[in-house]
């Protein structure tokens, strides 16, 4: 079974669904790590709640983004973790992890990317009048939700949809869809030619 970290910044509902996916059967990977940049997160409290190691860390301790991400390394070697689950990580991945983790590391993001990268994708689209917005889940590279696209789920925004309305209706998508592209990934066959 695939070891996998999960790197979150604040709620960690992201973090929850992956969890309860594993705990139910239809998620065969180990969640080996959560990695939070916010010691104040409730994403935190969740993964004690669910016996999951945490490592959190305040970005202002270190130099710059090499040096935490120097750190990080050596904690997610150390844990063995094999692929990286970005839900809700407000921070750009930099080289460090990239070079290591090259086609490893996926991320979820509310809106069908390329609209709305970047934070309040949901407020953007409300700004913006679309009638629909999504869901979208993508590798990652040093781009701001740039990377190759996985898969996306579309949404309708309807008359009276505020920013809850449509946070709401964007992370039951999410739930759903993440922790089974995550599956999908992590149990595709490699073949190999002898
Ligand atoms: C999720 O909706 C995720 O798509 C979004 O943050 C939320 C985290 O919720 N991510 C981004 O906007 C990334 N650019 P959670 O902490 O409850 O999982």
């Amino acid at each position: 079974m695939k070891k996998i970290a999960i790197f979150a910044s604040g709620n960690g509902s992201n973090f929850q669904a992956m969890v309860e996916s594993v705990k139910n059967g239809t998620l065969p990977v180990e969640i080996g790590l959560l990695v939070c940049d916010r010691p104040d997160a409730y994403a935190i409290k969740r993964a004690n709640r669910e016996g999951v190691p945490t490592y959190h860390f305040s970005p202002k301790d270190f130099s710059g983004k090499r040096e935490y991400e120097t750190r990080l390394l050596a904690i997610l070697q150390e844990f063995g973790i094999e692929f990286i689950v970005l839900a809700g990580y407000m921070r750009l991945i930099g080289s460090t992890l990239l070079e290591a983790y090259e086609g490893k590391i996926v991320n979820i993001h509310p809106s069908l990317l390329p609209a709305f990268p970047g934070k309040d994708a949901i407020g953007q689209a409300l700004a913006a009048g679309v009638d629909c917005t999504g869901v979208t889940v993508h590798f990652v590279d040093a781009g701001m939700d740039t990377g190759k696209v996985i898969a996306q789920q579309a949404i309708d925004i309807l008359p009276g949809d505020t920013s809850e309305t449509l946070q709401e209706k964007i992370q039951m998508v999410e739930h759903v869809l993440y922790p089974a592209v995550v599956k999908k990934l992590l149990s595709e066959k490699k073949e190999t030619i002898q």
